[in-house]
């Protein structure tokens, strides 16, 4: 849906962008993350078609930003890092203006703002003023704005920025109801956690430059070729890790600080039932298995080294 082809960019004599590549599929949940000043926000904007790429190219549905920016617009919600002042608006009068503003006639307008309230859960806010709105009601209104011409890509420029607990947890169902209505999300942060159980797909960006990108299941697979299942067991018999340590996939075997076994293995999750097959044939009573988790925060701290705090 959105094919970022090798972009390069730079503000004077500042190169800020370096052969950037990647595509975002249609229907993902994507995340583009990296640290303050990666390039997030300067990529965001060329798929949004407020910046040329210097070199490469960028497309949104096929259509190419800089030839045809009309149409990706037409195609495409953006949401800006911050919120522009419209303070003396309600609600309802903020999301009319915009709107109308979109071309919308005056009575699909009333539908279409009343659908979009509904769905971001603005409806009992409609006539508050915008100055009176809390951060995490903020962020919906500019989500809410960004869907009034049903775009079929949203590209949210730190959606979860500065949000309390409970409005990113509202945040991110906001997002997967969005995704079930079939839209293709791109959203961005510089805190991995933020991300990590709303996201389908990551591209990890750093000092303008790609590391990583891929499901994140992939690219949990790709860092670390090794991964580790727990296994805990009524008993362990002297002996216990020997039947595992025969499989050809598994490259050792260990009891873990809380006792249970910690069994190394290369290759995909299919490892782990063969684990189990060989546990259960050698008689162990398994009362727990627990895959190690492709943890995007531990993933992100591997691929940036340490880079950012
Ligand atoms: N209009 C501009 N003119 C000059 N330099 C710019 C401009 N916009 C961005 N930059 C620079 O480009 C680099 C990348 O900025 P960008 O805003 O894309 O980063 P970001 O990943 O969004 O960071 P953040 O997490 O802080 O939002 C930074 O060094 C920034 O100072
Ligand atoms: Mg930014």
């Amino acid at each position: 849906m959105i094919r970022v082809e090798g972009v390069s960019h730079h503000f004077g004599q500042l190169q800020v962008l370096h052969d950037v590549w990647f595509h975002v599929p249609a229907g993902e949940v994507f995340g583009f993350i990296g640290p303050n000043g990666a390039g997030k926000t300067t990529t965001l904007r060329m798929m949004a078609t407020l910046l040329e790429p210097a070199e490469g190219r960028v497309l949104v549905d096929g259509y190419d930003v800089s030839e045809r920016p009309a149409d990706v617009r037409r195609v495409l919600g953006f949401m800006p890092d911050g919120f522009g002042v419209y303070d003396n608006l309600t609600v309802t009068e903020y999301l009319e203006f915009f709107a109308a503003s979109y071309g919308i006639g005056p009575e699909a307008r009333l539908r279409t703002v009343r659908a979009v309230m509904e769905l971001t859960d603005l409806g009992p806010l409609e006539d508050r003023l915008v100055q009176a709105m809390s951060k995490g009601m903020k962020q919906r209104l500019a989500i809410a704005r960004t869907l009034l011409h049903d775009p079929k890509v949203l590209v949210l420029d730190e959606p979860a920025n500065g949000l309390d607990p409970r409005a990113r947890i509202e945040m991110r169902d906001l997002i997967a109801q969005l995704r079930q209505l079939g839209k293709t999300i791109v959203l961005s942060s510089h805190i991995l956690t933020e991300l990590s159980d709303m996201v389908t797909s990551v591209a990890i960006l750093e000092r303008g430059r790609m590391l990583a990108t891929g499901p994140v299941g992939d690219i949990g697979e790709k860092l670390r070729p090794e991964r580790v299942v727990r296994l805990r067991l009524a008993d362990y018999p002297e002996g216990c890790d020997r039947p595992l340590r025969d499989l050809p996939a598994v490259t050792h075997v260990e009891r873990g600080p809380d006792g249970d076994l910690r069994v190394g293995y290369r290759g995909k999750e299919e490892v782990v039932a063969q684990i189990v097959r060989a546990a259960v044939q050698a008689e162990l009573s398994v009362l727990r298995v627990e895959p190690e988790r492709d943890d995007l925060e531990q993933i992100f701290l591997e691929v940036t080294k340490g880079e950012l705090q």
